[in-house]
């Protein structure tokens, strides 16, 4: 065979040199992933050219933004039953079986990302090379979906890397770059773009003997020595995730510790193993997690007009914040405050977060000349986004909007940060009240990946459209929401940190709240959420949020008294907890929580879902979901609230909510919205089904 040929997701050319030259190009797709019909495909083609094998073979990709993204994951979402998933892996694995035992010289050529079950791929051949720009990012990720590497990742990055290395990469999932993974030996070489083809011939030229762990490694993967490197590996996955929420990590390490990464049992060990977390609830969920984050990217509109010019007024926690975190994300951004001294501690503020997350000094200097005070606004009228981000109180940011909307462009995007006043209210002094919305960003900007996109029936659809595209070009999640008080996430939070207040009133120590959410799964406990926050804060959203809803305020003198005191939290140093560097000083506490608190603190949460679901807050169930686990960090691997309540029995659920209502009070009481979700009626995109066992 001699030219270019191949199926749809292939090409495939065997040159005058006699080397094969087989591009990854999936049909219909940007990006490369590595489907059942892919590896199919690989599959022919490796049998095809294997007698007479030639004299080497080069493993590429067509597509310009990377080698391989990943295995295809709307495809685990169809696995059935553990035989079902042992089959695809083992069929996977026997193909990238069939690379390594070519009997000629094999080179990964890699651009871009190379993650998964791509990196897979290129272990799987005697040499890596990559063009070693900043787009090179190389990555095990799966542990982030429940699961682990399947196509014999767990077993030859071991082998490559050595333990210590390779562990890191699986356990954290997080992938390297250009310069880390040439020193761990993850690559061969480095090349510049353009010259890969001519690097692959030269490798299958020279024919260097392939790299493998250094033996200082390979000591640590002999079985003598494995057992007390197994249990200091446990000792500290034990530290940052429990073996029964998270069982991947788990199982990677045990994979190695049994086979040593080493021989057939190895890859067979690896297979049973990730088809055994395929029908486990975590990875159910941490795949649902993965599909609703693509869902809300999907949810973000076109914006025709260019989104580049920012411009956001008051530079307290949150303004400062937005406007360094735009002029990172590429836009040219003023900020201004009426408070004009405060203007260049904000700056210096935004940017230091620029320099701690842009690493090439280059770029951090470019992003921070971005960023500029403007203490009269003169900039304005020029600006494509406004962001109003000044003290939460309704008469001032409604005389700043009056008095701002003369002087803005008819096409500029006009947005609050508004975190719980209606939107209705706001814009009552407007003469297009239509073009205001609500763009709802979370504390810390930097981190938090969602943005709630608040509107009124009466907002302008293109407001809103060009809303969600700007959240997009920020890098964060836009969520759709219905202005209401609280918009979803603070009206749902709001009744779980009171329970956290009222716990604690009735003498339960704070350090055992907090435990008792974290073991539930949460990332901080409500005690410690309410000091980051700002009891201030929290104090006053709880208000808003309440009389908008019509509801009592529960008793909380706990909260009240430290306010008084001016313990504000950790802004100031000290609320419920003492402050020091950042971090707050926990006691230790006590071992076992009282009966009922944590679902206490959990139901009354969920029930508060279930009230946003029934009032269309969001539109349905998944997205409800989403907005927890993105805007609080809600246990991932329990899919989120209503996925949570679904998995434990509606009824169950309503039933304890009763039990708890009788002996609690009122505000337990199941909401309305219950029987909507028992019957199923709202939307239900995604896999919310239980896991298939
Ligand atoms: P902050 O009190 O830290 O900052 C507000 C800033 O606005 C101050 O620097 C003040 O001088 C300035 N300001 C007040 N009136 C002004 C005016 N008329 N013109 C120009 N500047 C003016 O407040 P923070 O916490 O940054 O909150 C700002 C907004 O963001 C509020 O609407 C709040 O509800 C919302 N928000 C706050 C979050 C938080 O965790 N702090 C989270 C999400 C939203």
């Amino acid at each position: 065979m001699s030219g270019t040929d191949g199926g749809p997701n292939w090409r495939i050319e065997r040159d005058d040199e006699d080397i094969v030259w087989l591009w990854a190009d999936k049909a219909d797709s940007s990006a490369n992933v590595l489907s059942s019909e892919v590896l199919r495909e690989l599959d022919a083609h490796l049998e095809a050219i294997r007698l007479p094998p030639p004299r080497g073979v080069v493993v590429l990709s067509g597509k310009q933004n990377g080698f391989i993204a990943g295995a295809d994951i709307k495809e685990f979402t169809r696995i059935s039953g553990e035989d079902n998933a042992y089959r695809l892996i083992h069929a996977g694995q026997a193909v990238l079986d069939r690379l390594a035992a070519l009997p000629c010289p094999t080179v990964a050529a890699l651009h871009g990302f190379v993650l998964g079950g791509g990196l897979e791929l290129a272990l799987a051949c005697r040499y890596r090379i990559a063009v070693g720009d900043e787009r090179l990012v190389l990555g095990l990720p799966e542990v982030q979906l429940g699961i682990h590497p399947g196509f014999g990742g767990t077993v030859r990055s071991v082998q490559l890397l050595g333990v210590t290395a390779a562990m890191r990469l699986m356990l954290t999932g997080k992938p390297v770059r250009a310069a880390e993974a040439l020193r761990l030996g993850l690559l061969d070489r480095l090349v510049e773009a353009g010259a890969l083809r001519a690097a692959a011939r030269a490798l299958i030229e020279e024919r260097p003997a392939p790299r493998r762990a250094p033996l200082r490694q390979r000591v640590l993967s002999w079985a003598p020595v494995r057992p007390f490197v197994h249990a200091s590996l446990t000792a500290r996955l034990a530290e940052k995730a429990r073996r029964e929420h998270y069982p991947a990590p788990y199982a990677i390490v045990e994979l190695w510790a049994r086979y040593g990464a080493h021989g057939q049992g190895a890859f067979e060990g690896e297979a049973r193993s990730i088809a055994r977390l395929f029908t486990t609830d975590t990875a159910h969920n941490l795949i649902r997690v993965f599909l609703l984050q693509d869902r809300l990217k999907g949810l973000a509109g076109r914006c025709p007009a260019p989104l580049d010019r920012v411009h956001v007024i008051g530079a307290g926690v949150m303004g400062a914040d937005i406007a360094a975190w735009a002029a990172l994300r590429g836009c040219q951004v003023t900020l201004q405050d009426r408070a004009t001294g405060l203007l260049d501690p904000a700056l210096a503020r935004g940017r230091e977060l620029i320099n701690r997350r842009v690493r090439e000094p280059n770029k951090a200097i470019a992003a921070a000349e971005r960023l500029r005070a403007d203490p009269h606004g003169e900039s304005v009228g020029e600006a494509d986004v406004i962001i109003e981000a000044i003290v939460e109180d309704l008469e001032a940011k409604r005389a700043l909007l009056a008095a701002l909307e003369p002087r803005i462009r008819a096409d500029c995007l006009l947005a609050s940060n508004t975190s719980s006043l209606d939107l209705s209210v706001l814009t009552a002094a407007l003469r297009r009240p239509g073009r205001l919305v609500g763009l709802h960003f979370f504390n810390p900007v930097a981190q938090m990946p969602l943005v709630e996109v608040v509107g009124t029936p009466g907002t302008d659809p293109q407001a809103l459209q060009a809303a969600s595209a700007f959240a997009r070009k920020l890098d964060k999640l836009p969520l759709p929401c219905r202005s209401a008080p609280g918009f979803l996430v603070n009206r749902v939070l709001m009744p779980y940190l009171q329970e956290a207040m009222l716990a604690a009133a009735e003498g339960v120590p704070l350090a055992l709240i907090d435990a008792t959410a974290i073991d539930f799964g949460m990332p901080v406990g409500p005690v410690e959420l309410a000091d980051v926050v700002g009891l201030d804060v929290a104090e006053h959203v709880g208000q808003i949020v309440a009389q908008g809803l019509g509801r009592p305020l529960p008793p909380l003198d706990v909260l009240r008294e430290r306010i008084a005191l001016g313990k504000l939290g950790r802004k100031s140093g000290e609320g419920f907890y003492l402050w020091r560097e950042g971090k707050a000083l926990k006691p230790t506490a006590p071992p076992v929580p009282p009966v009922d608190l944590c679902d206490r603190l959990i139901l009354i949460l969920v029930n508060e879902c279930v009230a946003c679901l029934r009032e269309e807050i969001a539109a349905d169930a998944d997205l409800i979901d989403a907005g927890l686990i993105f805007g609080t960090g809600f246990a991932p691997f329990r899919g989120g609230p209503l996925a949570y309540a679904r998995a434990r029995g509606i009824s169950a659920v309503v039933e304890r909510l009763e039990h708890l209502a009788g002996r609690y009070g009122e505000r337990f009481q199941p909401d309305a919205g219950w029987a909507l979700l028992a019957a199923g009626t709202d939307h239900n995109g995604l896999g919310t089904a239980p896991p298939t066992r």
